[in-house]
């Protein structure tokens, strides 16, 4: 243990009681393992990790099944917005199920409790008066006589021209919308055109309660929380808060519970996360316990596990309508980036994607599968979680980590120390020597008890990949151990009469000894993360489950002397070559058949085609592969304004250039020093590339990068907007 372990180790208050949350799936349709390895997966480690070590916990979760997802996907299947959320839950519970995630309850928002729960939440922050009423102009459909949720108008897209676009979003090109920007909007309930009209909704005033999150979020979490979810929550506090809207024209949701509300429910983002508070009442319920303590004791930890594309919910909306209403607020929020698939983002709408229930039949529902499948599959997306940056789910992945960590390294460990048990001390764990020990064994147990402490500090700060590899580490560790001791070759010792020695019967057994306890304190070690094996080793060692208590880790007494234990069995297959490429020619055939559905459905025009035919006059020789649309619309490119400009001093190539993007100031670095004078470039505009990691460049952080094109003499000039525009236009 390093230096800085035991402090952190000494640091830690172990809190009274923990609350922990996935995020509610919306049951509109099936769930991809994007979705497990965001929310899921990470809690559940967590979860099982506190449980053993005998906290008091509450892992909640449920179906989130309001919103206008719902309906919409209803009229997709052509059934009605019950029949959708009745078949989505049970599917994703029963997924759930299957792989392991052990919520304390799967509720869903549908139960009449949360439906109370929720307009009480509702009652009091108005009672309070901290909800205000503003009216605005909607979009209302006269002959369906409603107003039209944003999800309810379709249009062409201003961006691109698609004709399918949604008035939140279009789906070809990914630009988020509001109806307003649609061009020739009609209502996908009547099929024509909607017409404006007055409506008033409550709104919660983030605005008012600025000061309280940024001191909240920046002061008291600015150093533990993680960098990605600190860096949203900054840039959404710094672009200015706005009041929120909480109420919605629709007829499917929580009723908003006031008289003069007619045909309003609370809007999805309002009811959902009050979701958790109505699940850890069901359960309460169910088992007999006061759901109180949890959401109003300050002693208790809450932590929200989610994707990050739902940071601000849960990190500013939903902690203020806690805080106003009197709960605790979460202690932290550890989100995960996305997951990718295959060198490419996963979405359900190209079908791009891997699905909890694919994998379950495809794996863990065949006949060489069973729960052992659910832990091959934990563990990939363990060891590639999406902590800090996102990641990559491959196929090709897939069968590496399992073929060659948790077989070659971890279950060949375990296998090889049973069959020379059996082989060589009589099916029975060997007496230790402790007259023979040798550096080599005490090593290992060091080793052992070092592992665990590190293990706890990374769980505890949710590094979950890290501290799985540390498992698979003291796995490897073993392997080394048994290598360099060689029992098999000790057994080759023989005095006259054929039989081992003692002398050489001492060290065997003290090797098997040690390989014995070792398995055992994997059983504990793997246990948060691949449930399912640990509880088989433990079948194969013949003890309780009760020894998987995490006290027990690093204890080299957990198997007794003379104890006899089971004929080893393999603890995982290998994954073969065939169902590797059959997934991957799966994905592909999906991909197509999806294209195809789409373009049936919708139809464009020629002159849109996805690709400009190319140039001539481009040098094709320069060019750089082929992209798809998908790639250029992960750059957010803007229009901002230099402001002001000055040389970086002891770099003669760098202009440090402070720029004007609307929402915000950015400090650019930029290596242009030698083509432009700095007074020359304050007041011009330039395209901006937004999104581009931050990177320290001579001690400065640059935030982005500006658009330059190269002249045949090698000059460069810099690319503008053809007339003075806002800051902060988007680029395309
Ligand atoms: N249904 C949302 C989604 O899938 C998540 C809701 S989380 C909750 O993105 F907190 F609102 F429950
Ligand atoms: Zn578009």
């Amino acid at each position: 243990m390093t230096e800085q372990d035991t402090k952190r180790t000494a640091e830690r208050t172990v809190p009274k009681r923990y609350l922990i949350t996935s995020a509610l799936p919306y049951a509109n349709g099936q769930k991809h393992i994007g979705h497990l390895a965001g929310a899921y997966i990470p809690a559940d480690v967590y979860v099982r990790y506190l449980r053993a070590q005998k906290r008091d916990v509450v892992f909640v979760c449920g179906s989130d099944e309001h919103g206008t997802a719902i309906p919409i996907q209803a009229m997709k299947e052509g059934t009605t917005p019950q029949a959708i959320i009745d078949k989505y839950h049970v599917i994703m519970k029963e997924n759930f199920e299957d792989l392991s995630i052990s919520f304390d309850i799967y509720d869903r928002t549908s139960n009449p409790i949360h439906h109370e729960t929720a307009q009480e939440f509702f009652t009091d922050l108005n009672n309070k008066g901290d909800l205000e009423i503003i009216e605005s102009e909607q979009y209302y459909d006269e002959a369906a006589q409603t107003f039209l949720a944003d999800r309810y108008i379709k249009g062409t897209c201003p961006n691109c021209g698609f004709n399918g676009a949604y008035g939140d979003q279009c789906e070809k090109c990914g630009t988020s919308l509001s109806p307003d920007e649609l061009i020739n909007p009609v209502s996908t309930l009547s099929g024509g055109a909607p017409v404006k009209k007055a409506t008033k909704h409550w709104y919660l005033p983030l605005n008012k309660h600025e000061d309280w999150l940024r001191s909240w979020i920046l002061g008291t979490h600015g150093h533990d929380w993680k960098a990605n979810v600190l860096g949203q929550c900054k840039s959404w506090i710094d672009a200015g808060l706005q009041p929120r809207a909480v109420t919605r024209d629709l007829d499917w949701g929580v009723k908003v519970p006031l008289a003069d509300a007619a045909g309003k429910v609370l809007y999805v983002w309002f009811d959902a996360p009050i979701g958790y508070v109505s699940a850890t009442k069901q359960w309460a319920l169910n088992e007999g316990k006061d759901w109180k303590p949890y959401w109003l004791d300050k002693e208790t930890k809450l932590v929200h596990f989610i994707g990050k594309d739902n940071i601000v919910f849960h990190c500013i909306i939903f902690p203020l309508m806690l805080r106003l209403h009197g709960y605790i607020v979460p202690e932290n929020v550890p989100a995960n980036e996305f997951m990718n698939l295959e060198g490419d983002k996963m979405s359900t709408s190209r079908a791009w994607k891997l699905d909890m229930q694919d994998y379950i039949d495809d794996f863990i529902k065949k006949e060489n599968g069973g729960p052992q499948l659910a832990d091959c599959l934990r563990y990939y997306l363990i060891s590639i979680l999406p902590e800090t940056k996102d990641s990559e789910f491959t196929w090709k992945g897939f069968q590496d980590a399992v073929n060659s960590e948790l077989v070659s390294i971890f279950a060949n460990f375990v296998n090889r120390t049973f069959v020379l048990m059996h082989k060589l001390t009589g099916g029975k764990v060997p007496k230790y020597h402790n007259d023979k020990a040798e550096p080599k064994d005490n090593n290992l147990i060091a080793d052992i008890k070092t592992a665990k402490a590190r293990i706890e500090t990374l769980l505890e700060e949710y590094k979950f990949r890290d501290a799985l590899f540390l498992v698979i580490d003291i796995a490897r560790t073993g392997n080394r151990y048994m290598q360099e001791k060689e029992p098999w070759i000790k057994a080759r010792t023989v005095d006259a009469h054929g039989a081992v020695t003692a002398e050489a019967q001492a060290e065997i057994d003290n090797c098997l000894h040690l390989c014995l306890q070792l398995c055992a304190n994997l059983a504990v070690f793997i246990n948060p993360f691949l449930p399912n094996t640990a509880r088989k080793m433990c079948h194969l060692m013949k003890v309780v489950d009760k020894m998987l208590d995490w006290e027990n880790a690093g204890s080299m007494k957990l198997l007794s002397v003379g104890y006899s234990l089971r004929a080893p069995e393999l603890l995982f297959r290998k994954i073969d070559d065939s169902e590797v490429s059959y997934q991957v020619e799966k994905l592909k055939a999906g991909l197509e058949k999806s294209k195809m559905e789409q373009e049936k459905n919708n139809p464009q025009p020629a002159q849109q085609a996805e690709a400009p035919a190319p140039t001539s006059s481009i040098d094709t020789t320069k060019a750089i592969a082929e992209i798809q649309y998908d790639d250029f619309a992960k750059l957010d490119l803007r229009i901002g304004t230099i402001t002001a400009a000055e040389k970086v001093e002891k770099a003669d190539k760098l202009l440090k250039l402070s720029v004007d993007l609307g929402a915000g100031q950015r400090t650019i670095v930029s290596g242009i020093a030698q083509h432009f004078s700095a007074e020359s470039l304050v007041g011009k505009q330039v395209i901006v590339v937004a999104n581009l990691a931050p990177r320290k460049m001579r001690g400065i952080e640059s935030q982005g990068m500006i658009l330059t094109a190269e002249q045949p003499d090698g000059k460069l000039i810099l690319v503008n907007p053809d007339s003075l525009t806002i800051n902060g236009s988007n680029v395309r």
